[in-house]
């Protein structure tokens, strides 16, 4: 596990950037696992901001999203699908029939979900898979007590998943879904590497039992300890709880 507590934000985002940058340099077919959540948001534009100055070519990429609402439109505000074309695929020259983002408004789900799984599978697998953690540590939508094998599945949102996300739903938790389609942590397990990153304080709790405490479905970050290729980028508030002597640049 590499682990880089970093100054701030900014410098959180672009170094995951050049990661990314060289991952699509070395291989431009590169299968990139994308995560939605405000965390990602910098990585993005700075992937914007790389493709406009610099002509990093989207052009082959092939992307699938962690997971998205059961229920929302795909053209609903808050739906992920909305959030990923809004702040990155409208931006850059991917290629439409490239994007694989869960939809939650099939009616046969786990269909879907069996679907979402071999379509990975046929692209030979997720490269390079983005992560951010919930303040419960899950990832993507892996809330605790997800099994640490589980594949591509409908999850139940936990109370404080939905509180916190209800922000983005006029501040009422009431509307914020209550099941969402997620990639499961076995499936992201199997990303040939993974990068999770996590800022602001808020987050250093969830850091702190996912990189130093027992690997348990109760912290489904905390499965991460198990992959031979992870990369985590924290911020120094987001890094302040931890003890052992990580990386610090800065
Ligand atoms: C949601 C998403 C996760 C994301 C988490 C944290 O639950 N399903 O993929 O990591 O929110 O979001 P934020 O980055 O906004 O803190």
């Amino acid at each position: 596990m590499k682990v880089f507590i970093v100054k701030d934000y900014d410098a959180m985002s672009k170094k995951a950037a050049k990661i990314v940058r060289d991952a699509i340099l070395r291989k431009p077919d590169l299968v990139l696992g994308l995560a939605t959540g405000s965390t990602p948001l910098g990585l993005y534009k700075e992937l914007i901001r790389m493709h406009k100055e610099e002509g990093l070519n989207f052009s082959k990429v092939i992307t699938f999203n962690l997971d998205e609402y059961v229920g929302l439109p795909k053209d609903h505000p808050e739906s992920y699908n909305r959030f990923m074309w809004d702040n990155l695929f409208n931006h850059i020259n991917i290629n439409p029939s490239n994007v694989h983002i869960p939809d939650g408004t099939v009616e046969d789900l786990e269909a879907f979900c069996k679907w979402y799984e071999e379509k990975i599978d046929e692209y030979g697998g997720i490269d390079l898979q983005i992560l951010g953690i919930g303040r419960d540590g899950h990832i993507a939508f892996n809330e605790p007590g997800t099994s640490l094998g589980s594949r591509t599945h409908i999850a139940k949102l936990t109370e404080v998943t939905r509180r916190d996300n209800a922000r983005f739903f006029d501040g009422d938790i009431e509307k914020v879904p209550k099941y969402a389609i997620t990639m499961g942590v076995g499936t992201i397990l199997e990303a040939k590497s993974i990068i999770l990153l996590a800022n602001g304080e808020a987050k250093a709790d969830a850091i702190k039992k996912a990189l130093e405490g027992p690997v348990t479905c109760l912290i489904t970050a905390s499965a991460l300890q198990l992959h031979p290729n992870v990369t985590i980028i924290v911020d120094k508030e987001a890094g302040s709880k931890l003890e052992l002597e990580w990386e610090r640049e800065y």
